[in-house]
Parts: structure tokens; sequence; C-alpha cells
């Protein structure tokens, strides 16, 4: 009782003084940047951080499909885990290309790409992360199986792997944000960081093997997003607080400290990837350092809930009965324990573009 006043407090303290990421530059140039690069379809591969509504098809009566969710897009709950729109969104609006649809929506138009994403899909398998003792994932639709969505739907889009190759070679692919639900997953699940650390390189050559087939079927252009600061979601500052110490932004130093050697082995991994494939654009997406953009002060509420919070057995989820929400979203970073607010994937998003646009092999308009 005692520790979960204590946590009442802690939250409620964090809750009065909100993140002001009104600061952030914005860019209204956006449009004309991607808009030159005339990229035709866009192809998302993920999980809860890109998923627009695949999730919510394999499970109907999720949470996401409820408001808050959706609160700042017109009081519309899509799927998305999310108060609104999502950075692959803003990155298909930059674009110039309508939303991308889901792919277990039957109903869907595909014509300028296709969003794969499933909430809690990982890069490794279900069957991989058992073997690990890793249980509890939400969804079995995990990277190869993505993959395997693509294939059927290239097999009646084209008519040979030349077809297919010519007509992917205008297509922008997002490999990612995935692998970031296996350290949830592990560290959810009781696991330590040293334990969790070790599973970094398997995560990474997966990734890089689903990265390998979609160049195989003719992508040109790749953006490969690494993880996030993990130790500034209000989940895991709630949960493991007393697992690490903190860093100059408040954040748990230990977990954002896996972040980082997550994210350099996969950018040492997209390096070599690049190297040996010099005609496609591989690039790496800095979602931990768009992220901390984002903090001036040091303080890391949820606008919902606080997420997957053990020392609640749950019960802070952002939907359920009685879990408060804020009334200005677009005032805070995170949305939900776990993921962002509209505003923050937004600001991420213009961030992203402009830094990966110099890198992208521009079809000719
Ligand atoms: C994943 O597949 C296994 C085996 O078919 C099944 O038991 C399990 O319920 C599935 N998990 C989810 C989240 O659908
Ligand atoms: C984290 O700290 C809690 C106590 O607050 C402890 O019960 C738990 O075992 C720790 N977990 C890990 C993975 O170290
Ligand atoms: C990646 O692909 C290589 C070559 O096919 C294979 O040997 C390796 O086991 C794969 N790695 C993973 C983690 O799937």
């Amino acid at each position: 009782m005692a520790s979960r006043a204590k946590a009442i407090l802690y939250i409620f303290l964090h809750m009065i003084s909100l993140l002001s990421i009104s600061q952030a530059e914005h860019h209204p140039s956006l449009l004309t940047l991607f808009g030159r690069c005339n990229f035709d379809k866009i192809f998302q591969f993920g999980d809860s951080i890109s998923d627009t509504g695949n999730f919510l098809v394999e499970n109907p009566l999720d949470r996401s499909g409820r408001l808050p969710y959706g609160v700042s897009n017109s009081n519309t709950p899509t799927g998305r885990y999310c108060d609104g729109l999502l950075m692959i969104d803003y990155v298909a609006s930059a674009a110039g290309l309508p939303l991308l649809n889901p792919y277990e929506d039957t109903n869907a138009d595909f014509t300028y790409g296709i969003n794969f994403a499933v909430v809690g899909a990982t890069a490794l398998s279900v069957e991989t992360l058992a073997r690990k003792n890793i249980f509890g994932a939400r969804t079995n639709s995990t990277l190869d199986v993505q993959l395997s969505w693509m294939s059927r739907y290239l097999s009646s889009y084209c008519k040979s792997e030349a077809d297919c190759r010519e007509k992917l070679k205008n297509s922008l692919f997002f490999m990612g944000e995935i692998g970031g639900n296996e350290f949830n997953y592990a560290f959810f699940g009781g696991m330590s960081i040293e334990e969790a650390k070790n599973l970094v390189p398997e995560v990474v050559q997966t990734i890089m093997n689903a990265t390998r087939e979609i160049i195989k079927l003719g992508a040109r252009n790749i953006v490969i997003p690494g993880n996030f600061p993990i130790g500034c979601l209000p989940s895991y500052l709630t949960t493991f607080r007393a697992n690490s110490s903190f860093d100059l932004n408040h954040c748990l130093r230990d977990y954002n400290q896996l972040s980082v050697y997550y994210n350099l082995q996969l950018r040492v991994a997209i390096v070599k990837l690049q190297l040996e494939n010099p005609s496609v654009a591989i690039v790496y997406g800095d979602l931990y350092f768009a992220f901390q953009r984002l903090f001036s002060p040091t303080i890391h509420p949820a606008c919902c809930g606080t997420g997957g919070d053990y020392n609640f057995g749950f019960t802070m989820f952002c939907g359920n009965a009685g879990v408060p929400v804020c009334s200005n979203p677009d005032r805070y970073v995170n949305w939900d324990g776990l993921h962002l607010t509209q505003q923050a994937y937004k600001y991420i998003a213009e961030w992203l573009i402009l830094n990966i646009s110099p890198m992208l092999h521009c079809p000719a308009s």
C-alpha cells in the first residue's frame, strides 16, 4: 500500500509539470522536400509505433479501437496507439501520398503502398522468443509473417521478379521501428538488462536479413529506424525505477544504455549492408536523437495512465476505467506510457524526414 501511494504521488507530481514540446521548430517546407522525390508507394514493416489498424483487425475489441485513443484525430479511434496520427502518417503526407492502409483490412486500397506493422510485433519469431523464455507476445504477426504478406501481395501485383523490381523502384520502405518489443517483453517479464543485451545481435541480424529480402524483391530506398530511449518511457520509469539510476534527463540510465547499445549495433550492421548494396539507399532513422530533442525539462508523464505498470497489475493502462486522461495531449510527449502523442510523432517525423532525405535515392520527377 505504501509503495502504491508513493507511486501515485510520483505520477501526480510528474503530472503537474507539462513538457514543453511546443519549442521544437516547425518545418513548413517538408512537402517540397519529399515531394521532389516522387515516391509512388510506401511500405511499412513494424509494430505499434507504426500500426494503422492491423492489430485492431486481429483484435476488434482492443483498446486502440476506443476513446481516448484517437481523441486528437476528430475523436476517431483507428487502431493507432496514439491520441491521433503516427510518424508514418506524417511521412506519407510529406511524400504527397494518402495515409497507408493496413494490410489486414481486406477492403483497403493499396495503390499507394501498404502498412504491414502490427501492435506488439517482434523481429524475432514467437518460437525463437519462446526458446529464450520470452513470452506474452500480443501478436504472432512477427517480421517474417509481415514479409510473407509482402510476397503474397507481390504475387498478384507483378508478373515476374524483374517486373516487381521495376514496379518497386520508386517505393520507399520503412523497415521498423521493429525489435523494440523484444526488450519490452523481456523486461516486463522480469529479465535483467545483461540478459536482454544478449538478444541484441540476433534481433539486429533478423532485421538485416529482412532488409536483404526486400532488397531482393526490388526495394531501393529503405529506412531502418532504431529504438527510442526506453528509459524515458513512463511505463519503464514507474515499473523499473528501483532497478536503475537516473541520468541527467531523469530517465533510467541503464535502460537507455541498452537502447544506445542496440542502436549502435544496428548502425554498424546498416553500414555493412550498405557497402554490400551500393545501388540501394539504406538509411538509419535516429529515433533516439529525435526523441531526445523534444526534452528540455526533465519530466516525462504520460497523458493517459502509465502503460504496462507491473506495480499496479496493469490497472493504469490508458483506456481502463478510472484512468485519467490529460486535457491537452499536444503538450505531452508521451501518450499512454509506452507510445508517444501525435504532437511528438509529428515533430519527430519532421526531423526524421529532413535528416534522411539527403541520403535517399530520389526518383526523378
Ligand atoms: C500465436 O500462435 C499460437 C500457436 O498457434 C497460439 O497458441 C497463440 O494464441 C497465438 N498468439 C496470439 C497472440 O495470437
Ligand atoms: C527490479 O526491481 C524490483 C524491485 O523494485 C525487483 O523486484 C525486480 O526483481 C527487479 N528486476 C530486475 C530485472 O532486476
Ligand atoms: C540471416 O541469414 C543468414 C543467411 O541466410 C543465416 O545464416 C542466419 O542464420 C540468419 N540470421 C538470423 C538471425 O535469422
